[in-house]
């Protein structure tokens, strides 16, 4: 432990103990970790190794500043909780931009500046901010350390909590820095500070943070500076930041594809596998249905990955999907034993963080919806007394849980194949009370993007601002597209210029939020989920009935295997209703929507949208 990391510990932040201590030749990194020591002026620099021992150091000494606490060994072992500032709590749209060149390469979904500008202000910023704290150096690699192309990141932050978080969402440490160095690879520098230095002797807190958060991306230098929050979706860079936003642009130039998506395998009862892949929006649903536990006999599903999916074409024009992260980022409340046991057995096996839940008083963790007996007493994310007479949720409805992946029990082996595995389904779905049917198979791939392109959700607590409200969210990208929207658009169109068309995956529009009249869900959703899945492959295998409507094919009433639900024919029909008069708004809504985009959007949307409207005519 101390034997190695002692030696790595330099004690004072001159350019030259930031370099006599690396263990690294890696002249580039070597130079950015200097400049960046000289903006900062951290007390010390220290590099991650990623080991166990070095873990448990920095556990310790969270716990001791009171930004972690240790649960209860028995219940969850070797698992903290941390609770934030109440202003530092999701992820802030507001504050992120994509700094490239032209304005117009932004695109209207991106809030831009121009990046010399914005360096400019980050630097100030950045000036002395890690005054009184520790400088962590964190090589890491999305996706596999053996790709053929593995994509390497480093990141600087001041934040212990961000080290043991990283560690468990990605690959980092000694041999990924050993293979960038052997490789000379480049990284993407991924720059992250709390903005809170500590003076000579000031108290700190248990939630450093800044009221000025910048969360900045520079596609053109593929670089990342994250300012002043020290929540998971602005903080650990390597998620959002990297593996969707900065990668989004590298693949649109590689001819690939970085995506908000699940991925899961699917084997039916004659032992044929499928892999899909899903994109929703935040807190609609990817880690559930990613971990999703069958309600029908015969059928398994393995999981592969629960939040990003990067896709490209193989040799034979095949569609292969990789789950770049090592982790799991979910969403705490709502997941429970009863609707996501497979997420429960993974977090109950331990080496986990919780982020803003409330704690038993025996030192577990609880939040809404993960029991059905609700405690008698708990302490609140904010620290206060809570009984089942408060006014507030327990836990913050945007509460975390960061666990390894590995600790899944349904993970697929072919996680860990660097290749990945080919898909043969892609499905997109939101969050919406009316209007989008429990599934819809798109008519064709271009069909299917534009199903995509006009995805909507109502808002939900993972990011800042008004829950509820219905807003487009292409291929549920929309906090994450690194660049123009309609440049996007057409680079989905594009990519699949690469592929055996007859290979190409079949896309379906899903919506497991539909309400009925009377204000239930129209669908049970969660584990019955298994039997649209189960109707999706057997469309994949021309077995399943479906009614033609103007968007798409829709389940036949008695094609939805309902075997032991409370549920008729006719519910179903229900929730597969295509309503001419919800369309007529929605037709309206995606017009405004297609407006926003101007020259960049690709014709063969537009055209789309007028064919879907001939059809609703006819
Ligand atoms: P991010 O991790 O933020 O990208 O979100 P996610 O897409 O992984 O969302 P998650 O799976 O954590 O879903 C969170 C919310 O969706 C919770 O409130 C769940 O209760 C709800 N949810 C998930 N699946 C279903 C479903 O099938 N039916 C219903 N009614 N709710 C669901
Ligand atoms: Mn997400
Ligand atoms: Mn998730």
């Amino acid at each position: 432990g101390d034997s190695v990391r002692q030696p790595l510990l330099a004690e004072r932040a001159t350019e030259e103990a930031a370099v006599s201590a690396a263990p690294t030749t890696h002249a580039a990194l070597l130079a950015w970790v200097e400049e960046t020591a000289a903006l900062t002026q951290p007390d010390r620099i220290y590099w991650v190794n990623g080991s166990a021992q070095e873990n448990a150091e920095l556990t310790d000494e969270l716990v001791a500043a009171g930004t972690l606490k240790r649960l209860n060994p028995e219940l969850f072992p070797n698992s903290f909780a941390a609770f934030s500032d109440p202003a530092d709590v999701a992820r802030v749209e507001e504050q992120t931009f994509i700094c490239s060149r032209d304005e117009r390469d932004a695109g209207f979904t991106n809030n831009w500046m121009d990046p010399d500008a914005m360096k400019d202000k980050l630097r100030g910023l950045f000036a002395g901010c890690m005054r009184g704290r520790t400088m962590y150096v964190i090589p890491f690699v999305m996706g596999h350390l053996n790709a053929q192309e593995p994509k390497f990141g480093v990141e600087i932050t001041d934040s212990a909590y961000v080290v043991t978080s990283m560690r468990i969402m990605a690959t980092i440490g000694t041999a990924v820095l050993d293979r960038m160095t052997e490789l000379n690879a480049d990284f993407v520098p991924a720059l992250h500070s709390l903005g809170a230095p500590l003076e000579p002797g000031q108290q700190d807190v248990s939630w450093p943070c800044n009221d000025e958060k910048w969360i900045v991306h520079f596609p053109e230098e593929r670089s990342i500076w994250s300012f002043g929050s020290g929540y998971g979706g602005n903080a650990l860079l390597g998620k959002k930041c990297y593996a969707l936003r900065i990668a989004s642009v590298m693949a649109r130039d590689e001819g690939w594809l970085a995506e908000h998506m699940l991925i899961l395998k699917l084997t039916s009862p004659e032992n044929k596998t499928y892999y899909v892949s899903a994109a929703f929006p935040s807190a609609c649903g990817k880690t559930n249905l990613a971990l999703l536990d069958p309600t029908i006999e015969g059928w398994k599903v393995e999981t592969l990955g629960d939040d990003i999916t990067w896709m490209r074409f193989g040799k034979e024009g095949e569609l292969r999907a990789v789950n770049p992260e090592a982790g799991l980022f979910g969403v705490a409340p709502g997941t429970g034993w009863k609707t996501n046991p497979n997420a429960m057995r993974a977090i109950a096996k331990g080496n986990s963080i919780f982020t803003n839940v409330a704690l038993t008083d025996d030192g577990g963790v609880w939040w809404e919806g993960m029991t059905e007996e609700v405690p008698a007493h708990l302490t609140d994310w904010q620290g206060n007394d809570w009984t089942q007479s408060s006014d507030a949720p327990a836990a913050h409805p945007n509460a975390r849980f960061c666990t390894p992946i590995d600790q899944i029990d349904m993970l697929a082996d072919e996680f860990n194949d660097p290749e990945g595995v080919e898909l043969s389904a892609i499905l997109f779905g939101g969050r919406r009370k009316t209007t989008v049917p429990l599934v819809t198979q798109s008519r064709d791939w271009t069909n299917g993007i534009f199903m995509g392109s006009t995805l909507s959700s109502e808002t939900t607590a993972a990011a800042a601002g008004a829950v509820g409200r219905v807003r487009r969210d292409p291929m549920a990208m929309l906090p994450f597209m690194g660049y123009d929207a309609g440049d996007y658009l057409s680079h989905w169109l594009k990519v699949s210029g690469q592929a055996d068309q007859s290979r190409l995956p079949e896309i379906f529009l899903v919506n497991w939020f539909r309400r009925t009249a009377d204000g239930g869900f129209a669908w049970p959703g969660f584990g019955d989920n298994s039997r649209v899945m189960k109707w999706i492959i057997e469309r994949l295998e021309g077995k399943a009935d479906a009614v033609e409507t103007p968007i798409g094919y829709v389940p036949a009433p008695d094609s939805l295997d309902l075997t032991g639900l409370d549920l008729t024919p006719a519910d179903v029909e229900e929730a597969v209703r295509v309503d001419a008069e919800e369309w007529d708004a929605e037709l309206e809504g995606i017009e405004q929507w297609y407006q926003q985009f101007g020259e960049s959007l690709p014709k063969e949307l537009v055209n789309e949208l007028e064919n879907l409207k001939k059809r609703f005519a006819a």
